[in-house]
């Protein structure tokens, strides 16, 4: 998400490139995007080309339902601060529409992982996992995923096709809804955490925003409260110091300790933070250390709002 014009600032297709192949280089083994990130498929044809010539080294999903073809319905639905008001279109006649389209993008023959972006709110989860579960037979999709879902919504359509995974905002600031990872662990479904830095602030870094910055949609980021919030998130940034860490990479190994299910999608544009954040995945961290981090958390008052 972070590759395509209009979400942190500065980018181009050169840099975004060089910021894929800097993640497979390091050893990543899985990319997340959708048909939604950038205008007219932008984000996928990125995936397409930077895995081209290496794509069985890694894992391809990406995401359906908000770029709603021209001249269909949507419904419009809040989802608080950044991305304001969505429009979603989950109508099962659409699904093959969707992943079509998606294959010509990214260039492949098969998505590894196809996620319904946000459950759309007039159409049963069902029927839209139905469609979904017909890509599977015909072999255009491998595996089925689900954005953004409830864990009633998770058992509903597992009962429709297998769920290989759900993908929900987790990171050490936006805890995720225990009703869900308990129905995840249950049912055997693998949890994809989202913005799991924070939208960057966990990396203790962020101090101000520049132009064109979506964050500047989102309460926790205006500059009080993100200043009153910087200082709060002092005793993280402390402990990743004493472990000789970033916080970036506390702030992964933690979400990777949460469960054997975990993995994690940081975004970013720069080949060194990419290294840095590919690294986290060998760190393991202790019960004492896990148990300062969850003292330190339950302090950590955050400034700016508890929604999405
Ligand atoms: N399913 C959904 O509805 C949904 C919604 C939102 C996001 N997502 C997925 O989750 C992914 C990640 O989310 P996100 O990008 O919003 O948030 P994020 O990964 O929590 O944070 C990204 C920000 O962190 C910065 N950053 C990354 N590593 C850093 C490091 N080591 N040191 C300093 N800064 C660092 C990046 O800046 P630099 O570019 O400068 O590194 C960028 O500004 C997206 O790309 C998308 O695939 C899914």
């Amino acid at each position: 998400m972070v590759l395509s014009p209009g979400m942190y600032g500065d980018i181009d297709d050169d840099r975004a490139e060089r910021a894929i192949n800097a993640a497979l280089d390091a050893g990543a083994v899985h990319v997340d995007t959708s048909d939604a990130y950038g205008a007219d498929g932008h984000n996928e044809r990125l995936v397409g080309r930077a895995v081209k010539g290496r794509r069985e080294e890694v894992v391809v999903a990406t995401k359906f339902g908000l770029a709603v073809p021209e001249g269909e319905g949507a419904r419009s639905f809040p989802v608080g601060y950044s991305f304001g008001e969505l429009r979603v279109n989950g109508e099962a006649r659409l699904v093959r529409r969707y992943a079509e389209r998606s294959l010509a993008n990214l260039g492949i023959d098969a998505i590894d992982l196809y996620y319904a972006h946000y459950p759309d709110p007039g159409v049963p989860i069902e029927e839209t996992v139905g469609a979904m579960a017909a890509l599977v037979d015909d072999g255009l999709v491998r595996h089925l995923g689900l954005s953004n879902v409830t864990a009633e919504q998770l058992r509903r359509a597992h009962a429709v096709h297998p769920i290989t995974a759900v993908q929900n905002e987790w990171s050490m600031w936006r805890p995720v809804d225990a009703g869900l990872l308990a129905a995840a662990r249950e049912l055997g479904v693998g949890v994809v955490a989202w913005s799991p830095l924070g939208n960057g602030f966990l990396t203790g870094s962020v101090r101000s925003l520049g132009e064109g910055d979506f964050r500047h949609n989102a309460p926790r980021f205006s500059a009080g409260n993100l200043s009153a919030n910087n200082d709060r998130y002092a005793p993280i940034r402390d402990l990743a110091v004493d472990l000789g860490i970033t916080p970036a990479q506390l702030a992964l190994a933690w979400l990777l300790h949460q469960d054997e299910h975990v993995v994690a999608i940081p975004g970013s544009r720069t080949p060194a933070h990419i290294r840095e954040n590919a690294a986290a995945a060998g760190f393991a961290l202790h019960g004492d250390t896990l148990a300062r981090i969850d003292r330190a958390l339950t302090g950590f008052e955050v400034s700016g709002g508890t929604l999405l």
